[in-house]
């Protein structure tokens, strides 16, 4: 197999790092956690949430990046030569084009979320959050998600940047600019924790955060108000452990194909898993104590981080500053995401589709552009229910009776499900057991370089046993079948 890849091969250790924190911290840490763990109630959701981290996530990403320096390709490919190579079948390569789709997938939604967030860059600068209340802010917010032109603009230009440095490769495009901006965007969020420290939410946020309460992690209410035992709070909690890590469709993999041979791929994933993780609870520990003190609701579903942080900059000592800093830190860090949402699959069209990557971007930016039309529309509130009610409208039809609770749902949020809660865990479960049972021992040992005996075979126990059944039991139980 070859020694590097064509795409090319990060500079250095540190760039890899960099790289592929940037990939992992993103608006999963800083937009998605908090809302998702204020809806399904702190924390006994975030206590499942860290343990996939560590038993999951941590063993697949070194499974990933294993895979990807072995195999110096786009998953599709490398799974496909390392299948045959172990002397399986071809079909591997499937699991790098459920991967692609799910990239796909991700960035259609990821790119109007990152457009909002590029938006509100400017709303924060102006000065438009000062002195606002509570309901001031909130009222910016829903004026500003129900309009769907204009967020179709600022996903358009998301889009653009993001696919000018895919085209570029990702190399010559990201490395300067992550260096500087990804460490500020830590001071800052530090910042935001001390705002919070200072009000009287943050008791209860720590609270909120980290009490584990195991009622609303396994009981749900139904629409008649009674109480149902549901296992979809858990998978939501492993789902995000790969969201959050960008595990399960090989982003991880393919910055995994740029990597130097001499190094450790299990002190990198510790420095990566550790700075993600932190991130995130930093973001908790900033926003739940707005929630708190202002008595907002921590439920308030994917709008949260717009209509709470805002509330602190128009308060503070230079909020309008520290707001459109925060906006352009947080722009960066989706930037450096997307990136790698689409990088597996302009490397495969330029290994197997003969492409350039500037063609091969054009393509993938269309894609996704297209695809993400659908969010917007469910920005805006619109439901499956409302667009098959308009369709049926089209030819003529009367609209029979859509009671079922997938229609009630929007595009995002299936799209979201499916991805994250679906898409993500199999791919994971599929590489996990790919390593641990397909592969060849030996290649597998000649790969990882694990110089530790002990933790070699915990990996591998981890790999082989924990990951798979874990997922798989999981699934079990959303689909209902253990009760
Ligand atoms: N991890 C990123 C975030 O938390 C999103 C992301 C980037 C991602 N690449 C991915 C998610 C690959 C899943 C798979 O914002």
């Amino acid at each position: 197999m070859s020694k590097v890849s064509i795409h090319g091969a990060w500079s250095s250790r540190l760039i890899f790092i960099f790289a592929a924190v940037g990939s992992a911290v993103g608006l999963g840490n800083i937009w998605k956690f908090p809302y998702i763990a204020g809806e399904y109630g702190g924390g006994a959701f975030v206590l499942v949430y860290l343990v996939s981290v560590l038993l999951i996530g941590m063993p697949i990403m070194m499974a990933e990046i294993m895979l990807g320096r072995r195999g110096r390709q786009s998953p599709v490919n490398t799974m496909y030569n390392l299948a045959i190579e172990a002397g399986q079948h071809s079909a591997w390569k499937y699991l790098g084009w459920m991967g692609m789709i799910a990239g796909f997938m991700i960035l259609s939604y990821y790119s109007v979320v990152a457009g909002e967030v590029m938006a509100y860059i400017f709303r924060a600068a102006s000065g438009a959050f000062t002195n606002q209340t509570p309901s001031g802010i909130r009222s910016i917010y829903s004026d500003f998600v129900s309009d769907p032109e204009n967020l179709l603009a600022w996903h358009t230009i998301f889009i653009i940047v993001t696919m000018a440095v895919v085209a570029r490769g990702v190399r010559d495009g990201l490395e300067k600019t992550l260096r500087i901006l990804m460490p500020l965007l830590f001071v800052l969020l530090l910042v935001l924790v001390g705002y919070g420290l200072n009000s009287d939410g943050f008791g209860e946020a720590v609270k909120f955060m980290f009490q584990p309460n195991l009622e609303k992690l396994i009981y749900t209410v139904n629409d008649n108000g009674v109480q149902e035992l549901t296992a979809k709070p858990i998978l939501v909690a492993m789902g995000h452990a790969f969201f959050t890590l960008s595990l399960g469709m090989g982003a991880i993999l393919t910055y995994g194909a740029y990597l130097g041979r001499d190094v450790s791929i299990s002190h990198v994933t510790l420095t990566i898993v550790i700075i993600d993780t932190v991130v995130a609870l930093l973001a908790g520990l900033a926003i739940f104590p707005i929630v708190f003190s202002h008595q907002l609701d921590p439920a308030g579903g994917p709008g949260l981080i717009f209509q709470t942080l805002p509330i602190a900059f128009g308060s503070m000592p230079g909020g309008t500053f520290f707001g459109a800093l925060f906006f352009i830190l947080l722009f960066f860090a989706a930037w450096s995401s997307a990136i790698s949402l689409i990088e597996p699959a302009v490397a495969w069209m330029v290994e197997s589709k003969d492409m350039t990557r500037v063609k091969a971007a054009v393509w993938g930016g269309s894609i996704v552009w297209l695809l993400g039309i659908a969010s917007i529309f469910s920005a805006t509130g619109t439901t499956l229910r409302d667009i098959f009610i308009t369709l049926l409208d089209w030819v003529g039809l009367e609209t029979i009776g859509l009671k079922q609770d997938f229609f009630s749902l929007t595009f995002f949020e299936v799209i979201d499900f499916a991805t994250a809660n679906i898409m993500l865990p199999l791919g994971g479960m599929l590489t996990a057991i790919f390593v641990g049972w397909v592969m060849h021992r030996e290649s597998v040992r000649a790969e990882i370089n694990v110089r530790h005996g002990d933790l070699c075979t915990l990996w591998m126990t981890l790999l082989k046993y924990v990951s798979p059944v874990a997922v798989f039991i999981i699934f079990l139980s959303v689909i209902g079948l253990l009760g």
